[in-house]
């Protein structure tokens, strides 16, 4: 039983040309790069930050965010050498099929499914929320079984989820111009955060910077971070652990470069466009992350920061509710095209598994007309419709961050790998310092993993348990590559 057969590089770039399962090239580094600022920014900065500041970190929040950068950083210089070797679908899936081998890839496959498909629906409630916040402030105040805090069924977040499942199956050029609109007004709403905000900035708000450490009840037994677990600490909230905790949860925030990689196949350039658009993207939402976070702790004291929708809350406080609308508007379009591009993201990792036979091969035609695989597009729109619908999803986003730092290690570790067995491919975008860099990118995501919940351990095993039975029990057998080497 041979489960760590690879896919060599060529067969992967080999089985885009096939003309049923053919993607169409179209997007520049400048439409990458709009598409990273389309998924990244979103609920990270326009809700967990208020909470984190609140429970986690205090006005030390902007510190977490820069750890967080670091380690996406770090991974980002890893997607990128990859990205520009392997311009295929699927992204860390791909890349792991071609160094690890078939399991190791189908683990990855089965994580980003976890990541992307949890993720769309955590921003989808994100976004149902400030929709009823904003309709509340001009005064239609929807159902409560509706939307809201704690709603039976969450209306808008299915109906956004279903909007946006038909703009993609339409076709993906017209979704980056939809979002390269919608980035402007958030990137604008940002920028009006910051720049007004700092007119109400009261210095005594960053003392103390760093709050002293606190045992609270928030991270007692299975919510306590692992390593506090493992070490025997006493779980506690602040201090400079606490910036580490919180750097674990504001990891959210950045989530999405890694899925500008994605889009590999339907760019026009890749080996020079995607190392691009994957670094540009993150330098440019680390410096607007920082620069909130700072306003945002400077204009209300840390303990008074609202959790639902605290950049808009902090101007209502200070007296300034018509930016506090604005605000509330910009988050809107701003969290719609993170759950477009989560479910762009997802439909095509998903079209590279089906690809290969891991999962039904039917599933991944491509739209004769609109050359997109609608048939999965659709499959995903129904079931994060159903997530956002029926769960309620805000401890699920740290779910969302131990998968995709998991994908980041296999992806830092397989550089290494593809080095070695493959020096001869050509490499557009080289990550510096191998193996020193990749080793330093596993160890620091390994150490944003440690610091999550225990729980949240739990359910990660959990979920992949049942991907492994799932390819003992269908992907092993149905596997192309396996046919290959059968044939031989
Ligand atoms: N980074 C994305 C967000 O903050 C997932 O919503």
């Amino acid at each position: 039983m041979d489960i760590f057969r690879t896919k060599s590089v060529e067969q992967s770039i080999r089985d885009t040309e096939e003309p049923e399962h053919r993607l169409r090239k179209r997007l520049t580094a400048t439409d990458l790069t709009v598409f990273g600022i389309g998924v990244i920014v979103g609920t990270g900065i326009f809700v967990l930050t208020g909470q984190v500041a609140k429970q986690t970190a205090g006005p030390a929040v902007a510190l977490s965010f820069v750890v967080a950068a670091v380690v996406c950083g770090l991974a980002a210089l890893c997607y990128a050498e990859f990205a520009s070797t392997i311009p295929v679908a699927g992204s860390a899936y791909t890349f792991s099929f071609a160094t690890l081998g078939e399991f190791p890839a189908w683990i990855i496959g089965w994580d980003l499914l976890l990541e992307l498909a949890l993720a769309g629906a955590v921003v989808a409630v994100g976004w149902s929320g400030y929709f009823a916040s904003l309709l509340h402030s001009i005064g239609l105040t929807l159902p409560g079984w509706m939307a809201g805090e704690d709603p039976v069924v969450n209306v808008p977040a299915m109906v956004v989820v279903a909007i946006l499942t038909a703009v993609l199956v339409l076709g993906i050029k017209l979704s980056s111009r939809v979002n390269l609109v919608i980035v402007m007004i958030k990137v604008a709403v940002i920028l009006l955060v910051i720049i007004a905000g700092l007119f109400f900035v009261k210095l005594a708000n960053y003392t103390p910077f760093i709050p002293e450490p606190v045992a609270s009840p928030a991270v007692e037994g299975l919510r306590a971070p692992l390593i506090q677990v493992l070490f025997g600490t006493t779980p506690v909230a602040f201090g400079v652990l606490g910036i580490f905790s919180a750097a674990a949860i504001v990891f959210f925030a950045f989530i999405g470069f890694d899925i500008v990689a994605t889009a590999a196949e339907e760019t026009i350039n890749p080996q020079r466009d995607l190392p691009r658009g994957i670094i540009g993207s993150l330098v440019i939402c680390t410096l607007l992350y920082v620069a909130v976070s700072l306003v945002v702790v400077g204009m209300q004291k840390y303990d008074q920061l609202s959790t639902s929708a605290p950049l808009a809350d902090a101007f209502t406080a200070v007296g300034q509710s018509w930016a506090a609308a604005l605000i509330s508007i910009g988050a809107i379009a701003g969290l719609t095209t993170v759950v477009m591009i989560l479910m762009l993201g997802q439909s095509r990792v998903l079209f590279a598994m089906c690809r290969d036979g891991l999962l039904p091969r039917g599933l991944a035609k491509v739209h004769p007309k609109y050359g997109t695989p609608a048939r999965l597009t659709v499959i995903i729109g129904v079931v994060t419709a159903l997530l956002s619908g029926f769960i309620s999803l805000s401890e699920l986003a740290e779910l969302v961050n131990i998968g995709t730092l998991f994908a980041f290690v296999v992806v830092a570790v397989g550089v290494v790998i593809l080095r070695r067995t493959r020096p001869d491919l050509p490499r557009s975008f080289r990550t510096p310092l191998v193996p020193l860099l990749p080793v330093l990118a596993v160890l620091a995501c390994f150490y944003l993993m440690l610091n999550l919940p225990v729980e949240t351990w739990l359910r990660f095993l959990v979920w992949m348990a049942i991907g492994c039975l799932l390819y003992f029990f269908y992907g092993y057998r149905h596997s192309r590559v396996h046919g290959i080497h059968t044939m031989k």
